[in-house]
């Protein structure tokens, strides 16, 4: 079988030296990402602070729009920040927690630094109401739907659980959220790029997630969409300089809000990150999420019959409609078989009630997939002889 994704390995020069199957943790670098570095550089060192103006104030928004586009999200409506963690605080500055409306709904496979952040706003009076997983894996769909009800505001929920990589049923969720006057966002940071996420089709009010991992773009940016309507209306009290209608007023006083994409950051952009995040999201731009889409279905399927046939236990839905990327596998001594796989070049991570992170992207071969498994079984039976 000819596999056309194949010709993008040579874009990525850590493929060269590597079994590289840790997309879901932090993409592999676009050979592009060294000239948009010697390119951020240039324009500093020559065109010192006329770089603003010439390139560098319209990069958040332009970048915005880049990740936009994957996930089918009006221009505009996509704004720029460093991370997640912050974008849930700039959603959070939008809404008052003193009133009855103050439940933040949640599952506890959500990623922690989510939960930190929303349990800590309950200081500012909102109300966490955690749904609790069965079996370490999904979140049960109908207990979301039920904990959400006329007093919730919010509903910070993944898309896909980094864990486990199970889809959540965001469509079904946000719909009983907008039945009662609640409303989600949605971390797409384990979707985007390897599921397809179109945030007009879930009509999500939010949503949010990074570059670094399956967009292939490198740490520093995180991307938050806003809903058109309620970009317009909303005013978040995380706000600085960049979100005001006149920056260079440099005006005394309360902000005049400016439009999205704007109206949402606060202060200096973090230009070297946007600037690293480009040859990346062309990639996948070009490649397409329906095929890399595709193959991810093919070969997560391909991993956990493997490790299936070896006994290992695979913390992963089965069903490849409820199962994004990443195979996690408990084989035995995950950690430490972790650990080994690491110094033998074979790229993987280890999480707490997960196991083992397996995460093919498009430029990965079949035979990486192969060999990591094979690696596994030469690290167990070396610690066991008798496994033999
Ligand atoms: C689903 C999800 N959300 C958020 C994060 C990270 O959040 P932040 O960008 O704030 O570091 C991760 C990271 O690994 C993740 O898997």
């Amino acid at each position: 079988m000819t596999d056309d994704l194949l010709r993008y390995r040579a874009e990525f020069p850590i493929l060269e030296r590597s079994t590289y199957l840790i997309s879901n943790s932090l993409g592999a670098m676009p050979r592009g990402v060294y000239d948009a570095m010697k390119g951020y550089a240039d324009i500093w060192a020559t065109r010192g602070v006329r770089a603003w103006e010439e390139r560098w104030w319209m990069l958040a928004a332009e970048v915005g729009d880049e990740i936009g586009a994957l996930m089918n999200a009006a221009k505009g409506s996509v704004s720029t920040h460093q991370n997640v963690t912050t974008c849930q605080a700039v959603v959070a500055s939008c809404f008052d927690f003193s009133g009855k409306r103050n439940k933040v709904v949640y599952s506890d496979m959500n990623f922690p630094s989510v939960m930190y952040f929303w349990e800590a706003q309950q200081a500012n009076g909102a109300r966490v109401h955690m749904v609790k997983t069965d079996d370490g894996i999904t979140v049960p769909t109908q207990r979301m739907i039920d904990a959400i009800d006329e007093e919730t505001l919010l509903v910070p929920m993944s898309h896909v659980i980094f864990r486990s990589a199970y889809i959540q049923d965001a469509k079904a969720i946000i719909e009983k959220a907008h039945k009662v006057g609640a409303m989600v966002v949605l971390d797409t940071f384990q979707s985007l790029g390897t599921v397809p996420v179109d945030v007009q089709a879930l009509d999500t009010d939010f949503a949010c997630g990074g570059v670094l991992k399956w967009l292939c773009g490198g740490p520093g940016v995180g991307y938050l969409y806003v809903r058109p309507d309620l970009g317009r209306k909303l005013e978040p009290r995380l706000t600085g300089w960049t979100a005001h209608q006149s920056p260079f007023s440099f005006e005394i006083g309360p902000t005049r809000y400016t439009d999205p994409p704007y109206r949402f950051m606060n202060g200096t952009p973090h230009i070297p990150a946007l600037e690293a995040a480009r040859p990346g999201l062309k990639i996948i731009q070009e490649v397409g999420v329906e095929r890399i889409r595709e193959k991810s279905e093919r070969q997560t399927a391909k991993l956990m019959a493997l490790a299936e046939k070896n006994g290992w236990r695979v913390n992963t839905p089965r069903d490849a409609e409820k199962r994004g990327g990443t195979v996690s596998i408990d084989m035995p001594d995950s950690q430490e078989v972790c650990r080994e796989l690491l110094k033998r070049d074979v790229l993987v991570d280890w999480r707490p009630k997960a196991g083992v992170r397996m995460s093919p992207h498009f430029y990965n071969t079949d035979e990486e997939i192969d060999k990591a498994v094979a690696t596994v079984n030469e690290i167990l039976h070396e610690r066991v002889p008798s496994a033999r």
